[in-house]
């Protein structure tokens, strides 16, 4: 089986039971720190082992590399910067062990417990270096842009414990499964060649074909599709919606056993071609041997060219980095003339007028207007599970 990233073996930072139950107990002692939601979901990667092998939060050095050079000063190559940014330390002050709370979850349990190594103040200066660097804009209307500049200036670095895995597990019983899962499933099936499919939508044809043509030129085993179970911006469908249209595709479409249907607790970034590197380094670390990258892979807006996150591959990445390897798929989409969905490029005799385009924006206008979008696009037991939903929250305004 592929090698983890960084390391021989994966060293998933969740502990164990009676680990847990001696922290807890120590923890009541500790001063506390509520997290912000990004915080809070790379506690749950490092914790579920996909960010190997990271051991916590990093400081501003290491940060302002990654942003600039992609690397830590320990020369690591990381794409993007793992931070504990918050707006008030006063709780903290002078502490170097200290309990982290959880956003997300009811009551703010605690999540990890850290090793306070340094404290650090981030001038707005630094800020807007590094949110430049991973977004490649300042813009406030980009979703990551808005979130990364407001976590507060205060950098706090340093090793964690994980405790729990947030709200993953039981909101998402049947579909979160950490690093080390994923692996010992991939064993299990028996699984060399194995695609990863990122994914933060609800699959239409195009997202389905591309798993079937990225598994047969492969001369794949399997693929996981992998969907994003954290936060997401307001107009992108909730994990819950996502995972039922992703569930009815695999059992109608999809050979039997050619598909495992898993998710991971990260809130979206927006990133693009930066968050495309985070994502092949962490399907490395689940055991995936390739990842598809398609058309505006991770993206929002007009933000990134339509490629950008293929070709910072060849730009960024020094050779022998990472182990997975990547799918580059061209833009996908149902020919009228062919009846099927392909590779635009590959399509020869073919204009723009010949496929069968719609964007997000629009197809979520006709779902807010009750209109299923058409079959060429959506298949309509997919389409169907979203009309529903739409309908249910229309409903409930
Ligand atoms: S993403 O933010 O998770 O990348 P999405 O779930 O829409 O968004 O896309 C998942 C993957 O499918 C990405 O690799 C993306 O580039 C690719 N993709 C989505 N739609 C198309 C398309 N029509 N043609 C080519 N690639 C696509």
């Amino acid at each position: 089986m592929i090698k983890p990233y960084g390391s021989n073996n994966l060293n998933p930072l969740l502990v164990t039971s009676i680990e847990r139950q001696q922290l807890l107990i120590e923890s009541q002692s500790l001063p506390s720190l509520l997290l912000n939601s990004a915080a809070a979901a790379s506690a749950v990667m490092l914790g579920a082992g996909y960010f190997n092998p990271l051991n916590g939060y990093m400081n501003l050095t290491d940060a302002m590399s990654v942003a600039e050079h992609l690397h830590t000063t320990d020369g690591l190559f990381w794409p993007v910067p793992i931070l504990n940014m918050v707006k008030d330390i006063s709780a903290i002050s002078g502490a170097n062990r200290i309990a982290l709370r959880d956003p997300n979850t009811k009551d703010y349990p605690v999540i990890a417990i850290m090793n306070v190594k340094t404290i650090e103040v981030i001038t707005d200066e630094q800020i807007a270096i590094m949110a430049q660097e991973i977004f490649g804009t300042l813009d406030v209307k980009h979703p990551g842009v808005v979130t990364f500049t407001g976590m507060g200036r205060y950098l706090i670095s340093g090793s964690i414990q994980v405790l729990n895995l947030s709200y993953f597990q039981t909101d998402f019983p049947d579909t979160f499964r950490t690093a080390s899962e994923i692996r010992d499933e991939i064993a299990q099936r028996n699984w060399q060649r194995v695609v990863a499919f990122q994914t933060r939508n609800p699959m239409h044809r195009a997202h389905e074909e591309l798993c079937h043509m990225a598994m047969d030129r492969l001369k794949a085993d399997g693929v996981v599709i992998h969907m994003l179970l954290g936060k997401l911006k307001q107009e992108d469908i909730p994990a819950f919606v996502r995972d039922k249209c992703i569930r009815k595709m695999v059992e109608l479409y999809f050979p039997e056993k050619s598909a495992m249907v898993a998710g991971y607790g990260f809130d979206m970034m927006y990133a693009g071609p930066r968050e495309a590197l985070l994502h092949a380094l962490f399907r490395q670390n689940m055991g995936a041997t390739h990842l598809i990258v398609g058309r505006d892979h991770a993206g929002v807006g007009n933000y990134y060219g339509a490629f950008d996150a293929q070709t910072i591959f060849d730009e960024k990445v020094p050779a022998g980095t990472l182990e997975i390897e990547i799918f580059k798929a061209d833009h996908t989409a149902f020919s009228k003339k062919l009846g099927r969905v392909v590779m635009m490029r590959k399509a020869v005799n073919h204009s723009r007028k010949d496929f069968v385009l719609l964007s997000g924006t629009k197809v979520r206008q006709m779902l807010r207007d009750g209109i299923a979008p058409p079959e060429e696009f959506a298949r309509p037991e997919v389409a169907q599970i979203l009309v529903d939903y739409y309908n249910s929250e229309n409903g409930e305004q």
